[in-house]
């Protein structure tokens, strides 16, 4: 007799198996994030970068549906899909159908994504954030998932939830994605920096200079955009803008699942800042975090900024 995990792990092999095998095109273009590291934010930017600043075209389509995500794009069964859904949005986008260059989000780790990115030398776009913002961050999206699925399962406080984020434990399944995984996401396309289909970019330089990092990211995407509209798309995708844009605000995520209004409550445009971590961090807690964040960068020469 096959036990329901049972049945539940073959789906997922054949799931992984599916986006794995994947057939990619060479002009794809793929945004690679850990979660909470800015992929909302890579959604407004990426499209008014490759469609040279035109902001009427993207106004009325959902980030969503502008950059899907690859996994949940190619999942159709059911169970899995449900289980993905505690992921991101639960919406079927043919991905077939889409013209290209087609452009592709992800939070999957390397091992998990299309072998033929490889193959292709598909363009990748890695966003790195510091972990200490990120575990604030994931904090107040577990929190919010939590008090909707049951409120007396909320953590207390956040020093009650980074334990379960630095080290996931069997029993702290809310956690979702773990710090310690974290350090395999971030250290691979670390490595992988130099390569020329490969851009790394930190959320916290895109703090400092958004003009910048858009420029940047249009010379890696070979789109040629005047420094106007450069510095429009800039401004476009600024917290404080994105912030008042509804559409940049649009989630099913948050409607659907969350049953909250994206509008006021959204955990994917929620605070923006690089050092937020700080209201929230004891002393303890930072040395716990600190004990652990060394051991998993000891190897490397990652330099994450911790503050601006
Ligand atoms: P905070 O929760 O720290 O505010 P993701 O989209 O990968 O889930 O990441 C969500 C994080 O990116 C949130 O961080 C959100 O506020 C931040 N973010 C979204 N848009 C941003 C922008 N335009 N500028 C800076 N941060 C942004």
């Amino acid at each position: 007799m096959v036990d329901a995990e049972t049945i539940a792990n073959s789906r997922i092999d054949i799931q992984v198996d599916k986006i794995r095998r994947f057939q990619v095109r060479s002009d794809d273009i793929f945004v690679i994030t850990y979660p909470k590291s800015g992929t909302t934010w890579m959604k407004e930017l990426v499209p008014l970068v490759l469609n040279g600043g035109d902001i009427e075209a993207i106004k009325d389509k959902a980030p969503d549906a502008r950059m899907p995500y690859i996994d949940f794009a190619l999942t159709s069964d059911l169970l899995v899909k449900n289980m993905l859904s505690d992921f991101g949005v639960n919406e079927d986008f043919d991905l077939n159908k889409r013209m290209s260059p087609r452009t592709m989000v992800s939070h999957l780790e390397a091992k998990y994504l299309p072998q033929q990115i490889e193959e292709k030398k598909c363009k990748v776009i890695y966003v790195a954030r510091n972990p200490k913002d990120v575990a604030v961050s994931c904090f107040h999206f577990v929190q919010a998932l939590l008090k909707r699925i049951d409120n007396s399962q909320c953590y207390k406080s956040f020093s009650a939830f980074l334990p379960d984020f630095i080290i996931c434990k069997n029993d702290a399944q809310h956690v979702i994605y773990d710090g310690s995984l974290w350090k395999d996401h971030v250290l691979h396309w670390w490595s992988r920096r130099h390569d020329s289909n490969v851009l790394f970019m930190f959320y916290e330089d895109m703090k400092q200079d958004l003009t910048g990092n858009t420029r940047k990211m249009a010379e890696f995407l070979e789109v040629k955009l005047d420094d106007n509209v450069v510095e429009k798309i800039a401004d476009h995708c600024s917290f404080d803008s994105m912030k008042k844009n509804p559409m940049a605000l649009k989630s099913d995520y948050c409607s659907q699942r969350l049953k909250v209004n994206p509008t006021h409550d959204s955990p994917f445009v929620r605070k923006g800042k690089v050092g937020g971590w700080k209201n929230y961090f004891t002393v303890a807690d930072n040395e716990l975090f600190d004990s652990h964040y060394k051991v998993w960068i000891k190897d490397s020469d990652l330099k994450m900024q911790f503050d601006l």
